[in-house]
């Protein structure tokens, strides 16, 4: 367990620049599972999640090689893999359970715990079983592990009811060496899976139409290695860009795809923040008059990213005005509202409806991180409350931000990591 102090009111100014996308390289990672030849994937950025899709690899028997300076990972699993990876540290992250398809394409046996991940609902994995079982594949649930097993996946048209990135990636993995074509339909759109389809393309397979709804995927009898550069995180991209905006400040953020950031962009415009690209890769972020609110709604892909909203309610929570977030992706997303409450925010949560009644500042408080996203957002609270903050739990940020306290104090942020082991590492912006 390990916290942050923050001291905050200062506005954040200058550059920053965002890393490869975790969201990305999971999936990435998995897909190393379905060849023997080695695998390099560029970007890879050096997170808790990042470590346990390793480790989970590793446990597989795969040699996994990661220079975490450089970003960079070369995973090969040589010949078939043993069916189980180990149980904690799948249940560990949620994302782990990604080796399925992989591991049931190639090994036509496989034994997952369920998933754990965030508390941010029951997050089922039906929609995965159920398009591997049109692929041909069986599975049973014994003491709490997924059974499967296949005589061989074949080509199948599968409807998911709703576009689940989790299974849309899984169902692509295993199809790209099932036997004949494979039709998705109401597949998750985001650019992750963009990513995924087009590193599985460049190891040989054959996948089309990955961005949209309706993805079409020719099975090949075997994929080959590949060097990949992974997409940037856009989350990350936007968590910054909300943080220049949130503390009164001016940030440009540097390495993004402003494609990937539109519904973010137009909120942020809408709410009367300074937004400019500066470029195709950079966009500048800043505080404009006191932001206005908004009503925001969570969706799918091109929608508003769930994976933004608890960081998009601190700017609800300072801005003029009342607005609504509504949640639509996840049923259980408000967990961040207690602390942001305990900091002086007006929130009132009806069922998936959180209305956000504007104060001119928020104060620093004790809060406690309730997962990745909702760290983030306290810690956004934090850098722009009077006084200080203390982030209990903050490790969940480490889940998904690469050595962000450091990125943020070269911005002005002055804040302290203290670690489980009470070791303090302070970074000011001085
Ligand atoms: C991924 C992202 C996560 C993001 C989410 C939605 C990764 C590693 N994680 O998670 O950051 O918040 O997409 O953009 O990429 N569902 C079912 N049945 C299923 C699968 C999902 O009911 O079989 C439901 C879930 O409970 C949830 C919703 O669908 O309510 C979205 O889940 P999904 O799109 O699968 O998210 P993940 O892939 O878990």
């Amino acid at each position: 367990m390990g916290h942050l102090v923050i001291q905050g009111g200062i506005p954040l100014r200058g550059k920053v620049k965002v890393n490869g996308s975790k969201n990305a390289s999971l999936p990435i990672i998995a897909a190393a599972l379905l060849t023997g030849e080695p695998v390099i994937i560029e970007g890879v950025p050096d997170l808790l999640d990042v470590r346990t899709m390793i480790a989970v690899l590793e446990g597989l028997g795969a040699a996994v090689d990661y220079a975490e300076e450089q970003a960079l990972l070369r995973i090969a699993s040589g010949e078939l893999p043993p069916a189980a990876p180990p149980a904690d540290l799948v249940s560990r992250m949620r994302a782990s359970f990604l080796v399925l398809g992989p591991l049931l394409a190639r090994n036509k046996k496989v034994s997952l715990p369920l998933p754990g991940g965030c508390a941010i609902g029951t997050r089922p994995v039906d929609l995965h079983l159920k398009g591997l079982t049109a692929m041909g594949a069986s599975f049973s649930i014994v003491n709490g592990c997924v059974e499967g097993h296949t005589a061989g996946l074949r080509g199948a048209r599968i409807y998911l009811d709703f576009p689940s990135v989790g299974a849309t990636e899984n169902i692509m993995m295993a199809a790209t060496l099932a036997a004949g074509t494979t039709v998705l339909e109401n597949a998750a759109t985001e650019p992750e899976i963009v990513d995924l389809a087009n590193c599985l393309n460049s190891m040989g397979a054959q996948v089309v139409g990955a961005g949209t709804a309706h993805i079409r995927i020719e099975g090949v009898p075997r994929l080959g290695g590949t060097r990949h550069a992974v997409i940037p995180d856009r989350i990350e991209a936007g968590t910054l860009m909300l943080a220049g905006v949130i503390t009164g400040g001016d940030l440009i953020v540097e390495n993004v795809l402003p494609d990937h950031l539109k519904p973010l962009l137009a909120k942020l415009i809408e709410a009367g923040a300074v937004v400019e690209e500066i470029d195709s890769t950079a966009i500048r972020a800043a505080a404009g008059a006191r932001t206005a609110a908004v009503d925001l709604k969570t969706m799918p892909h091109p929608g508003f990213s769930t994976d933004l909203q608890p960081q998009f309610m601190v700017l609800l929570a300072l801005a003029e005005g009342t607005g609504t977030v509504t949640e639509t992706v996840f049923e259980n997303r408000f967990r961040h509202v207690e602390g942001l409450s305990s900091m002086g925010a007006r929130i009132r949560v009806e069922g998936r409806r959180a209305i956000v009644q504007g104060q001119p500042r928020l104060s620093g408080a004790p809060v406690v991180a309730p997962d990745l996203r909702g760290a983030a957002a306290l810690l956004l609270a934090g850098l722009a409350a009077q006084g200080e903050t203390k982030l209990l739990q903050a490790e969940h940020l480490w889940r998904g931000y690469c050595r962000l306290e450091e990125r943020l104090a070269l911005l002005g942020a002055q804040l302290e990591r203290i670690s489980a082991g009470r070791e303090r590492a302070v970074h000011t912006g001085s």
